[in-house]
């Protein structure tokens, strides 16, 4: 029997997060910005993305090797034709535990009943303000503010066993005045509203630290209206902070990348969606499973891919949002070195 397996600072492989889309039909400034993802720009054809099959694939070697947790990720995964149809594949994976979807909600609609039905657990909705021309400029123009919440209002329905979050970006003097706005909203639902700094992934959208406003002002602006309280984490190395509100109205997270970083418990690997396996969200360069999907599609094919996925996780030594929260003029600092060549967040999905 082979020693668990772990990243050079003892981290366990245990999330797999699939980017099944590099497209979207949003452009979100802080993502996508219109200037760049215009009709000129190069997708990926479909035959370069990994069919449903080798994600499949990936996803059973990747549980062989410790993963419990999938999220579909894009682009935007609803614009994956048949999505249903891999949920109902990835469920069924041993030792897969939980799979989730990240959404801008668009689509969401006419697909939650097949997606709970396929075996989905669980949704997470990317929803930046409840302010119609607040939400428009933040989605690029691309989408009507209705749409998304009858997304929202659909998924309720259908009832994912594993409940519904909703995920808010946070750009100081684009949405944060709306911060109470979302608060109220959600407060009194089983929906847990997630906060997130606005983080400096890819290289096309400007981003400046003054942008981000960090997670301990907008907990102290919510939690003066509404007191909050710290609630313990749902597994190790969860990546929003829970609190709950005092007067029993639900619960709110806080995704803090910039203002504290979560390197230390990073279990988490991600799969664009033309097959580069890449062990960290900052990431310069991924490496190319689909040349191995491609070549063997045998046991001989999995064992290779389990031999790779293993080799690339042992020599894992990511901590980019750790390292780029060292104090500059220290000489560790090597995020600053990466930031000219990392990977777009479409393309990985977040
Ligand atoms: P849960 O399984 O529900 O806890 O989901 P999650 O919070 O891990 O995933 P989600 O896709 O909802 O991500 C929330 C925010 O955290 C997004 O802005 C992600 O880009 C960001 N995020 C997720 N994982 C990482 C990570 O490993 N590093 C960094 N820096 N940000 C991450
Ligand atoms: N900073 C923080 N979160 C981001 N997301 C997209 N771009 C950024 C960014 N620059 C979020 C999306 C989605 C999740 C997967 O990542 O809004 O909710
Ligand atoms: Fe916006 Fe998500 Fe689409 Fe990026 S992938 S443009 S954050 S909806
Ligand atoms: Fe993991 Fe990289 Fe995010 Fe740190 S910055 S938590 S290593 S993905």
């Amino acid at each position: 029997m082979d020693a668990p397996l772990a990243d050079r600072i003892g981290r366990p492989m245990r999330d797999l997060r699939i980017s099944v889309m590099d497209r979207c039909n949003f452009r979100c400034p802080y993502c996508m910005p219109e200037a760049t993802y215009h009709e000129g720009f190069r997708f990926l054809a479909p035959r370069e993305r990994l069919d449903f099959d080798e994600i499949a694939r990936v996803a059973r070697v990747a549980a062989g090797l410790g993963v419990t947790k999938l999220r579909l990720t894009g682009g935007e995964p609803l614009l994956r034709p048949g999505l249903p149809d891999l949920v109902a594949r990835l469920v069924r994976v041993p030792g897969i535990e939980d799979v989730a979807l990240t959404t801008n909600g668009v689509l969401l609609a006419r697909s939650a009943a097949a997606l709970r039905a396929a075996g989905l657990h669980r949704v997470t909705v990317s929803l930046d303000s409840p302010d119609a021309a607040v939400f428009a400029r933040m989605s690029g123009g691309r989408a009507e503010l209705p749409t998304v919440l009858d997304g929202i209002g659909a998924a309720r329905a259908a009832g994912f066993p594993g409940g519904l979050k909703i995920n808010s970006v946070i750009q100081r003097g684009v949405n944060d005045s709306g911060i109470l706005d979302l608060a109220a909203r959600f407060r009194g639902t089983d929906i847990v509203l997630r906060f997130i700094e606005y983080m400096d992934v890819g290289t096309r959208n400007g981003w400046e630290r003054a942008d981000v406003v960090p997670s301990r002002e907008i907990l102290g602006r919510i939690d003066a209206r509404w007191p909050l309280m710290p609630l313990s984490p749902n597994y190790r190395g969860e990546v929003a902070r829970r609190y709950r509100y005092v007067d029993g109205e639900g619960e709110v997270g806080f995704v803090s990348s910039v203002s504290a970083p979560f390197c230390g418990d990073c279990s988490r690997a991600r799969l664009s969606s033309d097959g580069k396996l890449y062990t960290c969200l900052f990431a310069a360069e991924g490496t190319d499973l689909r040349a191995i999907l491609r070549e063997d599609d045998t046991v001989q094919g999995d064992m290779k891919l389990r031999a790779t996925l293993s080799g690339i996780w042992r020599g894992r030594a990511d901590r980019y949002s750790e390292e780029r929260a060292i104090p500059r003029g220290c000489s560790a600092v090597k995020g600053k070195a990466r930031a000219a060549e990392k990977i777009e967040m479409h393309y990985i999905g977040g």
